[in-house]
């Protein structure tokens, strides 16, 4: 059988690195959810839809339609890319600008029902890894497999230091660990689809487990519904 997994959890605990490696296992796709609410903000940041930190909705309201966000595959690294309107910007909304504004543009109605719809035509054929904040409560209800991913928030704050630093880019630990619970308080407290963990979500907390294990964990759980 073909199913469907929905890996969500709060910011920075690995979810993407795991739906990744699951995914070329089963030779399923692979859907980065964020990626699409990254883009959107990155839309509005380039648009002069974001004043003094405060998303103009109604701008963003007349100039959705404008927004098309695909993935396609890098035919290099085999890996799929975000494209904003044709753009390849995979790297652009990774940057902290983005991160800082995206819980405010996620909070949006309208932005969520515009990419919900577009994660469920994703997911239409099954055959699909996606992960994010509601994909097993609002996206696919019906998945066969749910992970609730997550990780202390210290563990979670060293992991991205690390990576942001590798990169190149200037940040402190004070910044990560501030952007992350703040992140996880909006992500969570949100009224729409706020995240939570579904009722028949399995919880993954991978503080001190390795990507092996994690990997382990999740396809042994896939195979048993396959
Ligand atoms: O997974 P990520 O950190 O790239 O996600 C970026 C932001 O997008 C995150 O702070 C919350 C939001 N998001 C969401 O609201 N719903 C999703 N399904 C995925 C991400």
């Amino acid at each position: 059988m073909t199913i469907t997994i929905a890996i969500d959890g709060h910011s920075s605990c690995g979810k993407s690195t795991v739906a990744k490696e699951v995914a070329k296992e089963l030779g399923y796709i692979y859907i980065d959810s964020g990626a699409m609410y990254r883009a959107v903000t990155l839309y509005c940041l380039r648009n002069d839809l974001v004043k003094e930190g405060v998303v103009d909705e109604d701008g963003l309201l007349r100039q959705i339609h404008n927004i098309r966000i695909e993935f396609r595959k890098n035919p290099e690294t085999n890996k799929n890319e975000t494209y904003l309107n044709d753009e390849n910007v995979e790297d652009e909304i990774r940057n902290p600008e983005v991160a800082n504004m995206v819980s405010p543009v996620a909070v949006i109605g309208f932005v969520r029902e515009a990419l919900v719809e577009l994660q469920r035509e994703m997911g239409r054929m099954k055959g699909i890894v996606m992960d994010g904040r509601d994909i097993g409560t609002v996206v696919f209800p019906e998945a066969e497999l749910k992970i609730f991913m997550t990780a202390a928030p210290e563990v979670r704050a060293q992991r991205r230091y690390d990576e942001l630093i590798a990169k190149g880019v200037s940040v402190t630990m004070e910044e990560i660990l501030k952007n992350l619970t703040d992140r996880d308080r909006i992500d969570s407290t949100r009224a729409i689809s706020p995240l939570r963990q579904a009722d028949d979500a399995i919880v993954l907390d991978n503080s001190r487990l390795t990507r092996e294990q994690q990997l382990a964990f999740v396809l042994r759980l896939a195979r048993e519904r396959l």
